[in-house]
Parts: structure tokens; C-alpha cells; sequence
């Protein structure tokens, strides 16, 4: 069965990066495929150590819950990572993620674990959905090393209200959906 991996980075549980990705959920299981879902706030995990171990080895040499996480996306058919904005970035733990996803890339930069598709999800504050739209684009530029193909990116706004996803029907249907091409 095709295993789609999850991730919230939003340090609220019932808040609107967890109402999407809740939703995309639903939308992979509902096709058939299995979700495995990480809330990094609930974890024990280090930020990357600059070692260059995995500069050798496709591996990470920190034994955490991250590493565990990390095996999973190796075999994993898509992955979906959620972020609430935080100072026009990605939420801390989110970048730690990222640091520690440098085993997903070879020496060269190749993917060493074949393609998958990302999608992402992220939650901001302000209004305007375009607002961190160069910031999107320029944290995109990264994934074709890590074997990241993105299919889509959902940016919830007015997101200081944790029930702001929730109202949206369309935002809902968009991640439903999105959900479902993950797991064809
Ligand atoms: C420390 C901190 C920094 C934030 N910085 C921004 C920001 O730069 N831009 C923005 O639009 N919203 C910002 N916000 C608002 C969050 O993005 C917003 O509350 C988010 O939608 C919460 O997502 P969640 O409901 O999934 O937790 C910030 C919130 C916090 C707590």
C-alpha cells in the first residue's frame, strides 16, 4: 500500500495547519493509500549537528524520532509538510526538519531515494495569500535535491484564529482534493 508521511509543525494541535492536513488525510485514505502522521511538536528530536556523516552514508547518525521519521519518507510514496508562518519563515522545528532531511540529497546534490511528491501546507497570520509568496518559491528551490517533486501548496490566512481553516469550504475541498492525488 502506498504510504503517504505528514508532518505538522504547528505547535497547535487543533489549529488550522493541523485542520488542512487532517483533511489531506482523510482525502489519502479515503484513496487507498496509508498515512503515517508526525506532529514535530510531540517529538524528541535534534537539530542537524553539521557533521558531514551523511555526506558519506545515506543516513543520519543522530538515533532520534527524526531519524525514524527520516526512514519513512525514504520509502515513502508522497509527503506533506505543514508550517504555520513564523517571522516569514517556516516554524523552527520545520527548518530543523529540513536540516536533517540533508541525508535525502547525495554528495552531488542527486535525490538518493528517487522522486516523491511534496505537498505543502502553510498557515500565516496576514490576509493575503501571496504575501510569502517568494519565500514559498525560494524554500521550493531546494527540493528537486532532496527528491521532492511539489504538486501544490495551500496557504491558509487569517490565521491567528485557530478556527480559520475550518470556515474556509474551499480551502477544505482544495486539501481534500490534494489529498487524493497524493495517494493516486
Ligand atoms: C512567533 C510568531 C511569529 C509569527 N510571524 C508571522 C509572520 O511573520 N507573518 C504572518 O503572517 N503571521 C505570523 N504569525 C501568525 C501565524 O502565522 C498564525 O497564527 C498561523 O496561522 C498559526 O497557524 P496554526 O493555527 O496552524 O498554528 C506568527 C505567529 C507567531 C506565534
Amino acid at each position: 500500500m502506498k504510504e503517504i508521511v505528514i508532518f505538522n509543525g504547528s505547535p497547535r494541535m487543533d489549529g488550522n495547519t493541523a485542520t488542512l492536513l487532517n483533511i489531506v488525510a482523510k482525502g489519502v485514505k479515503d484513496n487507498g493509500a496509508s498515512v503515517k502522521f508526525y506532529t514535530l511538536f510531540k517529538m524528541k528530536f535534534m537539530a542537524c549537528q553539521g557533521c558531514f556523516y551523511c555526506r558519506q552514508h545515506d543516513d543520519c547518525i543522530i538515533k532520534d524520532e527524526l531519524r525514524e521519521a527520516l526512514h519513512k519518507v525514504k520509502t515513502a510514496h508522497a509527503v506533506v509538510i505543514g508550517s504555520p508562518i513564523y517571522m516569514m519563515q517556516m516554524s523552527g522545528p520545520v527548518k530543523n526538519m529540513y536540516d536533517r532531511f540533508f541525508p535525502l540529497t547525495d554528495a552531488q546534490y542527486k535525490p538518493r531515494f528517487g522522486m516523491k511528491k511534496l505537498l505543502t501546507v502553510y498557515s500565516q497570520g496576514f490576509e493575503d495569500p501571496h504575501m510569502f509568496e517568494s519565500y514559498f518559491d525560494y524554500t521550493a528551490a531546494i527540493y528537486p535535491s532532496l527528491g521532492f517533486e511539489m504538486i501544490g501548496n495551500i496557504v491558509s490566512t487569517n490565521g491567528n484564529d485557530p478556527e480559520s481553516a475550518e470556515r474556509n469550504g474551499e480551502l477544505k475541498i482544495r486539501a481534500y482534493e490534494a489529498g487524493k492525488s497524493l495517494a493516486r
